[in-house]
């Protein structure tokens, strides 16, 4: 049973009074530089300050777009009696960011923390899309607890070349080994470059943005229909103001973060992925955010809501569409419809419209069965992420079954080790390469700390002599994470990562690896004698950085099975208005 809201009364003193409400000094001194901008007094009369936190940044280029739907949030919070003020949110390009963008994470929800904490703000709308915006800011906000809500900047429309859809992220995957194996030419993929992104917006597959854009959704934080509609279509500019309207009253019921992302959300959320064929990556950020919230949610969670749940949503890299259709078909409503009649959603969950998730979705139709796919047409029946644990990452690993070859799921084989992402490179496409379809290949020294940031180099391409018989999928396992627009029979995430002493550091080639999905196990076949010759003789071999975030997020950073936020971090901080008086 979800917990249950009451709003409180209105009017009341919010906390931007304690910058602008009265007659003294301090309050004149705040009014008078903010009036530089020519806002007229009333707006400081104790109505809702809602910050509109903009992750725009040209080299954001999935969120490069939000100009025009900030300009709407702001006319819904007028609308309402609210006072609007755009802020700007450190924006983590996930196509850009080097080392990762999973590394500035932390420090984007960190920053936004702080700037939610220490401004006058009683309300915030989150302006996100590309991948770890999304869950940047939400945990900024569930840190704070201060009323928020989520407008997404919505995913491009299909991309197309030679008359298929082109799914971003997942087609350049496609292409990359196409080339490699000799089936197309450099001419060829540079023409389709130009089909991948054609208008604004996130990815257009079920990666991680869309993943993130419909966990958002599922767990209550944004309106009901926000996650799939496109950049560009009309009725995102009308999802963004009624977000704007949504958010004053929000403010003056102070419906907090707290009061919306409860351990039910978060299961409905889980189920949710399972039933989109979501990213990996959501494993990582709803860990991390349920622990900024102090919610008890574990990798055992994904595996207990996740397994009884079918993948009934057909988007790439799974299935065959894009977000365009999704959107098209219905969106997530259907899907959380479809989980409520069976009996998979906790239907009371709240949500931002301070009615409850079933309230919101139980009326709407699914208008395309080849998108969102009858119970018995799923991709399959299991689509929850699997967690898998064993001598190779006793805290555990994920793997995606969704995107798997189901003939993998069980496997034995030879292992053939990179020790980095660069032993990797430089080695994969010699012919000399003593490895075949057979071979598991294992990558080291990718996790929170190794690379540093955990990087999306999971999803390894196959080596071409591979790829050349026509072999399309390999088992790997690694502690990297992977995008979400990629597939392959990949297990991501090994806590503890090899750059700590997990035991993936001590695996060597030739060592018989053993895979079983379906008994969620994850097993180096060397004696346990010899496992401990060699952990014991382990020494840490990558450089530790000497100043700056990287060596805050190196001495930081908490392995991937609690969700690689920084260990200080954890929890909520509150709102307190501060100290400042002149
Ligand atoms: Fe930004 Fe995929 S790279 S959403």
């Amino acid at each position: 049973m979800a917990k249950t809201f009451t709003p409180a009364p209105w009017p009341r003193k919010l906390r931007s009074q304690e910058w602008f409400g009265g007659t003294g000094k301090d309050a004149i001194y705040h009014r008078g530089w903010m009036r530089n901008q020519g806002f007229p007094p009333d707006l400081f009369d104790g109505r809702p300050v809602i910050a509109v936190m903009n992750t725009f940044s040209e080299l954001t280029p999935c969120n490069a777009h939000m100009g025009p739907l900030v300009e709407k949030v702001k006319n819904g919070v007028y609308e309402a009696g609210g006072f609007p003020v755009e802020v700007p949110a450190f924006s983590t390009s996930e196509s850009g960011f080097r080392p990762t963008a999973m590394m500035f994470r932390n420090l984007a929800a960190m920053s936004v923390e702080e700037q939610l904490r220490g401004l006058p703000i009683d309300g915030a709308v989150l302006m996100v899309g590309c991948d770890k915006t999304t869950p940047s800011l939400l945990m900024a906000a569930a840190s704070t607890d201060v009323p928020s809500i989520v407008v997404t900047g919505g995913p491009m429309l299909n991309g197309w070349f030679h008359g298929e859809r082109v799914g971003s992220g997942t087609h350049l995957w496609r292409f990359s080994e196409e080339v490699r194996a000799g089936h197309m030419t450099i001419d060829e993929f540079l023409e389709a470059e130009g089909a991948m992104s054609r208008s604004a917006g996130s990815c257009n597959t079920m990666g991680t943005a869309s993943s993130m854009a419909s966990m958002t959704e599922a767990l209550g934080m944004a309106l009901s229909g926000n996650a799939a509609i496109p950049a560009v279509d009309s009725r995102r500019r009308m999802m963004a103001q009624m977000t704007g309207r949504r958010i004053v009253q929000m403010v003056k019921d102070d419906l907090k973060p707290s009061d919306i992302m409860t351990k039910e959300a978060f299961e409905n959320a889980i189920r949710t992925n399972a039933a989109v064929g979501g990213s990996t990556n959501a494993v990582i950020h709803l860990l991390a955010l349920a622990g900024r919230l102090g919610v008890d949610l574990t990798l055992d969670d994904w595996d207990r809501c996740g397994r009884d749940v079918p993948t009934i949503v057909n988007l790439m890299p799974s299935g065959n569409y894009l977000m365009e259709e999704f959107f098209y078909a219905g969106g997530l409503p259907v899907v959380l419809k479809r989980l409520g009649e069976d009996g998979l959603l906790h239907r009371d969950a709240i949500t931002v419209s301070g009615r409850s998730v079933w309230d919101e979705v139980k009326e709407v139709r699914n208008w395309n069965e080849d998108v969102i796919l009858p119970r018995d047409r799923a991709l399959t029946s299991s689509g929850g992420i699997a967690v898998l644990k064993g001598n190779l990452a006793p805290k555990g690993s994920v793997l995606k079954p969704s995107a798997a070859t189901p003939e993998l799921m069980v496997h034995r084989g030879r292992a053939v080790v990179f020790e980095s992402i660069d032993d990797y490179k430089a080695r994969i496409g010699d012919e000399a390469l003593d490895i075949d379809e057979t071979c598991v290949m294992v990558l080291k020294n990718c996790g929170p700390k190794g690379y540093p940031g955990m990087a999306e180099v999971g999803n390894m391409g196959l080596p071409p002599k591979v790829l050349r018989k026509g072999i399309t999928d390999m088992v790997r396992i690694s502690d990297a994470r992977m995008s979400g627009t990629a597939y392959g029979t990949v297990v991501l995430h090994c806590a503890p990562e090899a750059a700590v002493g997990g035991p993936l550091a001590i695996v060597r080639d030739g060592d018989m690896i053993e895979l079983d999905v379906p008994n969620r196990r994850l097993h180096l076949d060397v004696p346990e004698a010899e496992i401990a010759r060699r952990l014991a003789a382990w020494e840490p071999s990558h450089d530790r950085p000497a100043s700056g975030y990287a060596w805050l997020h190196h001495e930081h950073v908490q392995q991937a099975d609690t969700g690689a936020d920084l260990d200080f971090l954890n929890g909520s901080r509150g709102n307190p208005v501060g100290r400042e008086s002149h």
